[in-house]
């Protein structure tokens, strides 16, 4: 069988920054530990005057053709996913292509193009679309470019402000790839909600404390749902689990859940008794209450012991080096995560190949999907070429009066004009609008 998966992968992000405990916390009268600790993030990311999805996917995409010298005439399908989009009819990938078009011979005229949504998991259904039709033999030998791009903005004062982030991810799906090969097995948890929605409005309506409980449900859904088509899931079986990441600290709730199911009535779940106790089962106790509260003390033990964090340090930690320095990406985010461990995997001299990644993709409304990844022989030479470092530390850090104005920038709702805090440089930017409409875009050199 045809081996088809993700065959290079590129990120960038945006240009400025918001320093949480700095510049953030300070102003909101918080303790920074809330943010640093708590959500686990030190910092968003920031699109400037002149970036937007369409830059941002652009610029990854770029970066990624000019990597695998690949031209317009390669690619046989460009898919875009993202919950930002501002037109609800052109896709953001003809904006995207329009851009590509400028600065490469030959055009993109015989690619299908489309955009997905459901909030963050339209990336990983992009990629599943992309794997598909190469699967079924539709794509004449060429390749699929999935970008998953968002500026991910609260209303100014929600919740959610800390938690906000702006970039893109672009990747190549194709046949024998160089990254990861795409297993055939997967496991959804889907459920009509409504944690987190944006009704014909650019800033979410959200629950935040719902959205978190769906996260976990979902979760769960999704992980016994895989588990029936690919056997039970054990400790072993993976390096790393790259997880939807709103924040770093959702990600450690979910973790947590996730090694309470896969451990139970394993050596591991005996290996703890003598420290915590067994697990508590529902049949023990006489109601649901107590059950719950014997389940949240047995959590809570959980997360000190030594054998839980050796398995959080190695296997999840990695996934949220890069998420903590730029916040949530929606669409991009789990993608990030699979960026951030094998990078981790790279720096640390820890050879991969061969090894299975547990990706795990949610997206609020809400459903989340489990699947499994190969690394490839490869891997190693793509992540090197990476330049994320560079680019998180080259952000201009914005005070909280500029982040003000960012944020007003960037409102559907408000007409302002504002001066870049950056110089574009090689890459695509907004160059304002046309007769109908529509957003320009140019290449400066
Ligand atoms: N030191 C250390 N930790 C601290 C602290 C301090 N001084 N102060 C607070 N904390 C901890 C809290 O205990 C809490 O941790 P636990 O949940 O583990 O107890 C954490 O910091 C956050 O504190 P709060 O819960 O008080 O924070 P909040 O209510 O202001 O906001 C939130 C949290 C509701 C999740 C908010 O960030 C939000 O609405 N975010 C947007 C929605 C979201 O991201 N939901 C996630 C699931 S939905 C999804 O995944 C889709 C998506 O991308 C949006």
């Amino acid at each position: 069988m045809t081996s088809v998966g993700i065959d290079a992968v590129e990120l960038w992000t945006g240009n400025l920054k918001l320093d949480l405990a700095e510049t953030f916390a300070p102003e909101k009268g918080d303790d920074p530990e809330k943010y640093t600790k708590g959500l686990g993030l030190r910092a968003s990311s920031f699109p400037d005057s002149y970036e937007d999805i369409v830059t941002m996917g652009a610029n990854a995409a770029k970066r990624l053709m000019d990597r695998k010298g690949l031209e317009p005439d390669d690619i046989g399908r460009i898919d875009v996913a993202t919950e930002s989009s501002f037109d609800n009819s052109k896709p953001i990938s003809t904006y995207i292509a329009g851009c590509l078009e400028q600065v490469y011979e030959g055009d993109f005229h015989h690619a299908n193009k489309g955009e997905r949504k459901f909030a963050c998991i339209a990336g990983t259904q992009s990629i599943d679309d992309a794997y598909n039709w190469i699967r079924a033999g539709r794509n004449r030998g060429r390749k699929a470019i999935v970008v998953a791009t968002d500026t991910a903005l609260y209303e100014r004062g929600d919740a959610g402000e800390a938690t906000q982030g702006a970039g893109a991810v672009a990747l190549l799906i194709d046949e024998d790839p160089d990254l990861v090969e795409l297993t055939m097995e997967q496991g959804y948890g889907s459920a009509d909600e409504t944690d987190f929605l944006k009704p014909n409005q650019q800033f979410p309506s959200v629950d935040g404390k719902r959205s978190v409980q769906v996260y976990l449900a979902r979760m769960r859904e999704a992980l016994e749902d895989y588990e029936s088509v690919a056997g039970d899931v054990h400790l072993e079986d993976f390096a790393y689990a790259p997880f939807h990441t709103p924040f770093p600290g959702m990600v450690r709730k979910a973790a947590a859940l996730a090694y309470r199911h896969v451990t139970r009535d394993t050596e591991h779940e005996e290996a703890l008794a003598e420290e915590i106790g067994r697990q508590p089962r529902r049949e023990s106790f006489d109601d649901d209450a107590e059950y719950e509260e014997a389940v949240r003390e047995y959590m809570s033990a959980l997360k000190d012991t030594d054998q839980y964090r050796e398995w959080y340090d190695a296997t999840v930690d990695p996934t949220l080096s890069i998420s903590r320095d730029v916040g949530n990406w929606y669409t991009a985010s789990v993608h990030v995560a699979r960026i951030a461990a094998l990078k981790y995997a790279y720096e640390n001299d820890r050879d991969v190949t061969g090894e299975s990644l547990l990706v795990a993709s949610y997206g609020s409304g809400a459903q989340a999907e489990i699947h499994g990844e190969t690394v490839q022989d490869g891997w190693h030479e793509e992540i090197a070429e990476l330049n994320v470092d560079e680019q998180v530390a080259a952000r201009y850090d914005l005070s909280w009066a500029e982040y003000e104005e960012v944020h007003d920038r960037h409102n559907h709702d408000m007409d302002k004009e504002l001066e870049e805090f950056t110089t574009p440089n090689e890459e695509f930017v907004f160059d304002g609008w046309g007769r109908m409409g529509e957003r320009k875009y140019t290449y400066v050199e």
